[in-house]
């Protein structure tokens, strides 16, 4: 990774997991890194493991709820008024397959919400912060989960309210964030935002995505990633001077579970232009935010 002194990330969910390691090797590069999560406990937690190898991390915690758009908003604010700049935000937060139907402080689905509209929301409102920056970047996390078996943006019942299958409404909402990344870079084309967006996925790595639900991994250790090994494709599409705006990194071995970092699979679904146009304006909708608009980019 260059040296990365001098730039700040806003790593969502960067208290465990990718995003944890993902925060750990940008502040190592010398990045200011901003870890915005739920717990302040945890928050801290984090920071402090990463002070333990590099006591002059640069290193803040910033409280942030993804399945409340007041929280969102209020983090936006915070930060509008104390940095000069953001050079790069890393949509990484998440959480997979609540066995029951859960609803965010807004009443949306919870996957839909947390991993997606959250993350929408905040793109939109840190988006003038992020056109203060050099080459500002927007990095956003899907998954294999988005080209699984079933995966689609399911408009007639978008919140999963009729008839709720926790895997089906999680391809959603990470078919949702490849979308979104996508056609994030092409309406900063069209309408000169000057932003580069880039879409990864970490394979499948060990993290606390599967046993806080209260369930483990297959026991195939062999198969899978470390976090650490995760977080690479995020960290080059946020970092790589070679990283292209609008494509999306993964692992390319055993199937994109893991192996060495290239560009992975786009789904069929992703690029949809009907699907995702009508998702981009269901969206704005539903977090109340709306981005710059422009003739072209509709
Ligand atoms: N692990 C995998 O194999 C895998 C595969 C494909 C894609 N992904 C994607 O990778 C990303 C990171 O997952 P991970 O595996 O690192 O999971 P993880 O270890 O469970 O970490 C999830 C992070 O999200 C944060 N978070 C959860 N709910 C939140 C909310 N409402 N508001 C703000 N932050 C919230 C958590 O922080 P707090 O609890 O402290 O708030 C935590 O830091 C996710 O987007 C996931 O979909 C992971």
């Amino acid at each position: 990774m260059p040296a990365q002194d001098g730039r700040i990330y806003l790593v969502t969910g960067g208290t465990s997991g990718i995003g944890y390691e993902s925060a750990k090797a940008l502040a190592a590069a010398g990045a200011h890194v901003i870890i915005a999560a739920r717990n302040p406990q945890r928050g801290q937690e984090a920071i402090e493991r990463i002070r333990q190898e590099m006591p002059d991390a640069q290193l803040q915690f910033e409280a942030l709820d993804l399945a409340d758009l007041a929280s969102v908003k209020a983090l936006a604010t915070r930060l509008d008024s104390t940095l000069p700049h953001l050079d790069g935000l890393i949509n990484n937060a998440g959480l997979m397959e609540p066995a029951e139907r859960g609803t965010s402080a807004d009443g949306l689905e919870i996957q839909f919400a947390v991993n997606y509209l959250g993350h929408f929301a905040l793109t939109e409102e840190l988006l003038p912060l992020l056109q203060k920056a050099d080459n500002p970047r927007v990095v956003t996390l899907s998954s294999i989960a988005a080209r699984a078996r079933g995966a689609a943006i399911n408009f007639a019942d978008l919140q999963f309210e009729q008839d709720y299958d926790a895997s089906l409404a999680y391809r959603q909402s990470k078919l949702a964030c490849l979308m979104f990344a996508l056609e994030l870079q092409r309406r900063s084309d069209v309408a000169g935002w000057g932003i580069t967006s880039i879409a990864s996925h970490p394979g499948v790595s060990y993290t606390n995505l599967l046993p806080s639900q209260g369930r483990s991994l297959p026991p195939l250790p062999f198969l899978f990633q470390t976090a650490a090994q995760g977080a690479i494709p995020t960290l080059y599409a946020a970092t790589a001077p070679d990283a292209i705006g609008g494509r999306y990194y993964g692992p390319t071995g055993l199937m994109e579970v893991r192996g060495p970092l290239g560009l992975a699979r786009v789904p069929a679904n992703a690029l949809d232009a009907q699907a995702v146009a009508r998702l981009w304006s269901v969206s704005e909708t539903l977090s109340r935010t709306h981005y710059p608009s422009s003739p072209l980019a509709d």
